[in-house]
């Protein structure tokens, strides 16, 4: 029984974010579409996103808040479609929103408002949108090209793929969009996991253990890039927004660089503190930074790296309070690896933006087939950045094909 109409102006494949915004933009230009999806209902991402509250964009989007072998191809999609277009269509919607920080948009109510949203101006353009069909095939003909799936065939002039990323393969992330991409001649970019926890060797957690489900603002760098925000303990190693901001510039082998004291200079605080309070132990002045659990762990590591007991700060010559003072502006770690597409918010790499048009997302060698969202070699920071993308490249793509 074939669920769907056999002929179609256009077919997306994935009822994410980005397909369900091109979706939205085709049919409001007239277009016949239908949208397939593997899952069993749309967005999946999008309802598991912010905590259940989707930070569905960010105030401050710029092309310099993306990752990509070509930087400057995401310049076109983002000014087509910026946040603020994102935003009015919120507000017509009357969505309740808000800033958390940092210009990052989040839902006050539920992400559900947003899934709910995109449902409905899908049925205002009239797309339809199909859950529960897998793609078993897609083939280029004369005339476009023919889906066979679970639910039925459909012959389509244009083609959209927005399957998305890797990560969270419970989700119903796959690598079709991949596969496509080859079969069409386009290359991929390697693909990896990114805005992702760090793991610690058992020697590196041990002597952290009673800091696990501890946070403290920090600098933290890898390489030229750097991030000031909150760093989490973890049971695995290390995590928090820092630390998933840095992951996406993270190989492995490399050290990443944690200032622990981004706000204060530790050496003139110290120098200072050791005329006003010559008693006053080493580690208690560095519990005002942080907490106590967190001083005596990082006290016992200094001894250890440095040979630097916690003592009065009386009795610190100034070239040991320059050094002290370094190490906390400067530690390193290694970490052994990252947890994986199994928590990573995004997937690092993809489609290679070399075969697409960065105006309209179609390929170039390729007539009629286009690449949008996540599965493209684009990837934002952490805050809303992802999501302002699969709006954007959705929407080029939707006034295109
Ligand atoms: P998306 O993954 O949304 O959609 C792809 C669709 O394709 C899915 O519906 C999938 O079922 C379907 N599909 C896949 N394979 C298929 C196949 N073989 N056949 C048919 N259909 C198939 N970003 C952000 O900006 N703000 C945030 O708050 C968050 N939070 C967040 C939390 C968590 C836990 C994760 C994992 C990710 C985020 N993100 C985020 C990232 C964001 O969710 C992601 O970048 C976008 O959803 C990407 O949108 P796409 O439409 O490209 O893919």
């Amino acid at each position: 029984m074939t669920y769907f109409p056999d002929q179609v102006d256009v077919v997306v494949i994935g009822a994410g974010a980005a397909g369900l915004m091109c979706a939205i933009t085709a049919g409001q230009r007239g277009r016949k579409v239908l949208v397939l999806d593997h899952a069993n209902k749309v967005g999946k991402k999008i309802l598991m996103s912010g905590g259940g509250r989707c930070n569905f964009t960010n105030m401050y989007t710029e092309p310099e808040n993306y990752l990509s072998s070509n930087p400057h191809f995401c310049k076109s999609a983002l000014a087509q479609y910026s946040q603020w277009d994102f935003i009015d269509m919120v507000c017509r919607h009357q969505i309740p929103y808000h800033e958390k920080k940092l210009g990052q948009l989040f839902c006050d109510n539920k992400a559900s408002d947003i899934v709910a949203m995109l449902l409905d101006e899908c049925d205002q353009a009239g797309a339809q949108v199909v859950t529960n069909c897998a793609i078993e095939s897609v083939t280029a003909t004369d005339a476009g090209y023919h889906v066979d799936a679970s639910l039925g065939e459909v012959v389509c002039r244009s083609l959209v793929v927005a399957t998305g990323g890797l990560s969270i393969p419970t989700m119903g992330a796959t690598g079709l969009g991949y596969q496509l991409a080859e079969q069409f001649g386009l290359q991929l970019k390697p693909r990896t996991a990114g805005l992702v926890p760090f793991t610690l060797s058992k020697d590196q957690l041990q002597p952290m253990q009673s800091l696990v489900g501890s946070s403290a603002e920090v600098r933290i760098s890898c390489g030229d890039q750097s991030f000031l925000e909150n760093i989490l303990f973890t049971h695995r190693g290390l995590s928090g927004p820092a630390v998933l901001q840095i992951s996406s510039y993270w190989q492995p082998g490399q050290t990443v660089v944690i200032d622990w004291s981004p706000h204060l200079a530790l050496e003139d605080h110290f120098l200072a503190s050791q005329q006003q309070r010559p008693k006053t132990e080493l580690r208690t002045l560095l519990a005002e930074l942080h907490t106590k659990k967190w001083a005596q762990v990082f006290c016992d590591e200094l001894t250890a790296a440095l040979g630097i007991a916690s003592n009065p700060l009386n009795q610190y010559s100034a070239s040991d309070l320059k050094r002290a003072a370094e190490y906390f502006h400067q530690w390193s770690i290694l970490p052994a690896g990252t947890e994986g597409y199994r928590t990573a918010e995004v997937t690092l790499g993809g489609v290679d933006t070399d075969g697409l048009s960065s105006k309209t997302m179609e390929a170039k060698q390729q007539q009629n087939l286009f690449f949008v969202g996540e599965v493209v070699d684009v990837t934002g920071w952490l805050g809303g950045f992802n999501f302002q993308w699969a709006w954007a490249s959705g929407y080029v793509a939707g006034l295109n094909a």
